[in-house]
């Protein structure tokens, strides 16, 4: 999927570092090309021969070195490659490129290059959250550096919060995404998405506050990558993306009748927020105001289209990833759901009111997989869709 791509690889001084020999083996694998450059710090985590045997290619440490000059010039070394990778990060480094400081290789190389830059930052948390680190921050993305991470978690200097650096496959995944490929050519993948309506009579009914913007966002993201997508869509706010192949439902009935008809495909992303239950015997006509007597109503279960799909004997698709939305202890209530339901994935958020990311533009979510649990940083839906839609060419090409 990288295949033909080459990565500059510039590992800056930090205990993430060990990640590194991992990210190498994640992007050859892709069938990329790594040139890897360590910073004298990084030099003192990892060693250039370790890094240098995974890349199959030298590991460039310094500035000075008459030979590497004599094989290829710092300059063209800058320029070769498709895109220059950070990794990780560190607060040090960022500092130094947001001043331009080219003070050794790496800053020369990150200063002389006419390539797209992506960094994935990793340090403490109080030096993440340093209004320092804020300014150089948000100097770098101004200069059209992109940003992969940092994910929240255990650090390894023993405190909790936002700095770790993103997993290599998270990487790898913006590594895609920035190389603007199309590995999902070919394919064919069904998003569900919307709340569903469930009538109690020809003009109420039952919904709830789902926007669809995420399913929305996901349909957009595939289609980016040269999906082609099925988009089953419930009553949503937002417009569906251009270029799907639309079908508009409003039951949860319809919802599973119209991804039966769609399948196969080769993967189903089922981020709809269907309703539980359905009013059993909706009324034909209007139900009738009687002073002093109310309708009640009596419910059925809707089908459940995730976990049907999921437990499909033939025709299943080779990914199946449902959505949890948890108000608490997300990651145990998702991964219970994981197995229930027989999914691959499970994209668990927390929508409690405090969080604001139901109906808002902003999502922070954890992926389940069978290798555990990975909590991605708060980021806009659109950043998510396309982070899990590089996650899942990944997962299929
Ligand atoms: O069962 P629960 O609603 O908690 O699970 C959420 C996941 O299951 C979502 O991916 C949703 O799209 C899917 N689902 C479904 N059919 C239902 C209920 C939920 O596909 N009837």
């Amino acid at each position: 999927m990288l295949r033909g791509k080459r990565i500059l690889l510039i590992i800056g001084g930090g205990i993430a570092a060990y990640k590194s020999l991992d990210l190498i083996r994640r992007l050859r694998e892709r069938g990329a090309e790594v040139t890897p450059v360590l910073t004298r710090a990084a030099t003192e985590f990892v060693t250039p021969l370790s890094i240098s045997a995974l890349a199959g290619e030298k590991g460039y440490t310094d500035l000075f070195d008459l030979t590497d000059e004599a094989e290829m010039g710092h300059i063209q070394l800058s320029r070769v490659a498709d895109l220059v990778l950070v990794a990780p990060a560190t607060a040090d480094l960022m500092a130094r490129m947001a001043q331009g400081l080219a003070n050794d290789l790496a800053t020369t190389l990150l200063l002389a290059t006419d390539t797209p830059v992506m960094i994935a930052p990793s340090m403490n948390v109080r030096m993440w959250e340093h209004p320092a680190t804020r300014r150089n921050l948000s100097v770098l993305r101004q200069d059209g550096v992109t940003v992969v991470g940092p994910n929240e978690g255990d650090m390894a200097c023993g405190e909790y919060g936002p700095g770790r650096m993103a997993e290599p496959l998270q990487i790898v995944d913006a590594a895609i995404m920035a190389l603007g490929d199309t590995p999902l050519a070919g394919t064919r993948l069904i998003v569900t998405s919307g709340p569903t309506h469930e009538p109690i009579d020809p003009v109420r009914y039952i919904a709830n506050r789902s926007s669809g913007a995420q399913g929305t966002a996901i349909a957009a993201a595939l289609l980016s990558l040269g999906a082609e997508v099925v988009f089953v869509t419930g009553p949503a706010d937002v417009a569906p993306p251009q270029g799907v192949e639309l079908i508009r439902v409003d039951t949860a009935v319809e919802m599973r009748a119209a991804v039966m008809a769609a399948l196969p495909a080769d993967a189903a992303v089922f981020a709809a927020a269907v309703a539980d239950w359905r009013v059993v015997g909706a009324s034909d006509s209007k139900i009738k105001k009687v002073s002093g007597s109310f309708p009640t109503l009596e419910f059925a279960e809707n089908p459940d289209i995730l976990a049907e799909v999921s437990q499909l004997e033939q025709g299943r698709p080779g990914l199946v990833i449902g959505f949890a939305a948890e108000t608490d202890d997300v990651i145990a209530h998702a991964t219970a759901k994981r197995a229930r339901k027989g999914c691959d994935w499970i994209v668990a958020n927390n929508v409690s009111p405090e969080t604001g990311i139901m109906g808002g533009t902003e999502n922070r979510v954890t992926l389940i997989s069978a290798q555990g649990a990975e909590a991605w940083p708060r980021m806009g839906k659109d950043a998510v869709a396309r982070q899990l839609a590089a996650r899942i060419a990944d997962a299929l090409v």
